[in-house]
């Protein structure tokens, strides 16, 4: 049981610092990276950078683990044609309407 408190603390020291960066919803995503509770909760989708913003990521379930814990991913998805992800918005926006962040 020691064990793994300790075991749990290390996690936790190892991710802490990687949650917090990745508040800053202009962080943008990579595609079947980790993202956080917070991430799937809140912020949901954002940018793809280096697609000229045709693509965006969704934080997904990855897995349920048998102690109830969640772990989630970025899932790459596309604009329809004709459309751009808004970061500001966080949604697919007409091109045009705003500027593409990159
Ligand atoms: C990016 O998208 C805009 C709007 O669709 C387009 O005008 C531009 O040529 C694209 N740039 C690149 C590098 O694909
Ligand atoms: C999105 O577009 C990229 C590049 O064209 C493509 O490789 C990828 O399969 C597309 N993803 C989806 C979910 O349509």
């Amino acid at each position: 049981m020691k064990l793994l408190l300790t075991g749990l603390l290390a996690v936790m020291l190892v991710w802490g610092p990687q949650t917090r960066a990745q508040k800053d919803t202009s962080a943008g995503c990579r595609e079947r990276a980790t993202c956080s509770k917070h991430e799937h909760d809140q912020i949901r989708l954002r940018l793809m950078h280096g697609t000229n913003c045709t693509s965006f990521c969704h934080c997904a379930t990855l897995a349920t683990h048998d102690d109830a814990t969640v772990t989630y991913h970025w899932v790459r998805q596309n604009c329809s044609l004709g459309t751009q992800f808004d970061s500001s918005k966080g949604v697919c926006n007409h091109v045009g309407h705003f500027v593409c962040e990159h």
